[in-house]
């Protein structure tokens, strides 16, 4: 892996897993072990345009599957454009709270788009911007639904079938490309969740095994 730009890690899983969590006590460690600068970031929302579209998606009228993507991908169009990208190109350690996955998984998964069209829709909106890593957080969403808290937003109340939708198109694409994606069972203690997903990022951001000691 090249060094002359920076690590982009993203957080995939359903609501409620602990993505946040585990994002910031990632994105401590590789501050520490890589000595970069660490941009800890999320969709949607990442940016002042991004709270105003993360208001409308998620908090405002109801809206047909095909708007709520291109908000989404709106989002995150700008979010690459004005934060990932240049924090690439500084060579900082970028860790996401949300990426392109969670479209793919949400909008074909959930809302049934077509997955390849969601897909395109963000590769187009990001320049074709992939990470380095991606963690799954899995959990079965009932499970997870019960660690919400707070009223439910547009999202999280789409109802189980949507969720079961949404866990098994995110597995089904960590099981379609294993060299991207990092699997971890959210349901074991915290501190063994976190273990593992510094472990397993590390080597596919091919980091030292003296780094990961
Ligand atoms: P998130 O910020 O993880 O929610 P919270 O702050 O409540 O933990 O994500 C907001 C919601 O948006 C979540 O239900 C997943 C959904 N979402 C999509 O449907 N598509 C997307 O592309 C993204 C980024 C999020």
């Amino acid at each position: 892996m090249s060094t002359a730009r920076g690590y982009f890690v993203s957080f995939e899983g359903g609501d409620g897993v602990g993505k946040s969590t585990h994002a910031r006590l990632l994105g401590d460690w590789l501050g520490e072990v890589t000595g970069r600068e660490v941009v800890l970031t999320r969709e949607p929302g990442g940016t002042e345009l991004g709270s105003v579209l993360r208001q409308a998606v998620l908090h405002g009228e109801d809206l047909d599957p095909r708007t709520e993507a291109l908000l989404y991908a709106a989002d995150r169009a700008h979010h690459v454009a004005t934060v990932v990208r240049p924090a690439l190109a500084r060579g900082a350690v970028v860790v996401t709270d949300r990426y392109l996955d969670s479209s793919v998984a949400y909008q074909a998964g959930g809302r049934e788009l077509g997955e390849g069209e969601v897909e395109d829709l963000s590769l187009w909106a990001t320049g074709g911007l992939l990470p380095d890593a991606t963690v799954l957080l899995d959990l079965d969403p009932v499970e997870a639904a019960g660690r919400l808290v707070g009223a439910p937003d547009r999202l999280e109340r789409a109802g189980d079938a949507f969720h079961r939708r949404t866990r098994e198109a995110f597995l089904r694409r960590a099981a379609e490309t294993p060299q991207r994606w990092v699997v971890v069972d959210s349901a074991a203690p915290r501190e063994d969740v976190q273990a593992q997903i510094r472990v397993d990022v590390a080597a596919r951001l091919g980091l030292t095994p003296e780094v990961r000691a």
